[in-house]
């Protein structure tokens, strides 16, 4: 089913963009430097979902490829568009765009207890794939990260 999202490349004119979505979806924010940085290597790309007609951005992904590999590095929706297919529609157009360089798989981190980021992994066929102990912290302490990954291109499902 089509979410009828419009999907865009951020440029580098978005990294402040980027910067402010990423601080609505995590506690541990990037500032614009990082995406600046992210956004100037050759083999990395950022999406940005909107609305049809919207001018508002609702959900962003980075994906940093390199040879046949590609991992997420960071993926949000706001607060108020979530369960809308948004992140979906994110992944399954940064998985196509990974793929058209090169990627024949991709990875990702995922903290243990990050139930709804799992959900929508595991919908699109990822599997776990290992574990880092400790990897991020929170402020009851470190959490371990699940690695997941997925054959490119994913597999074709209903949503
Ligand atoms: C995780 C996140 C990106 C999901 O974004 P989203 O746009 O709401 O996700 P979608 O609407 O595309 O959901 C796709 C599927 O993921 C799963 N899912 C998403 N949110 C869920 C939730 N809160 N609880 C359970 N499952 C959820 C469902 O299977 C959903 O399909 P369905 O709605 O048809 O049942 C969003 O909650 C977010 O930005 N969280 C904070 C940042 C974060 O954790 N990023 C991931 C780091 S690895």
């Amino acid at each position: 089913m089509s979410t009828g999202l419009h999907i865009a490349r951020a440029t580098p004119e978005d990294a402040m963009l980027l910067a402010g979505l990423h601080r609505t979806c995590f506690d541990d924010a990037w500032n614009a430097e990082s995406f600046r940085d992210i956004l100037a290597h050759p083999k990395a790309f950022a999406l940005l979902a909107s609305a049809p007609g919207s001018s508002e951005v609702d959900g962003f992904v980075a994906i940093q490829t390199a040879a046949s590999e590609s991992e997420i590095l960071t993926i949000g929706t706001v607060p108020g568009a979530r369960r809308s297919g948004c992140a979906r529609a994110l992944v399954r157009a940064g998985a196509r765009e990974a793929e058209a360089m090169g990627a024949e798989e991709m990875f990702l981190e995922v903290a243990v207890g990050n139930n709804a980021a799992f959900a929508l992994y595991s919908g699109l066929g990822f599997t776990e794939a290992g574990r880092r102990r400790g990897y991020y912290r929170s402020a009851a302490g470190p959490v371990d990260a699940l690695v997941l990954s997925a054959r490119l291109p994913l597999p074709a499902t209903q949503r």
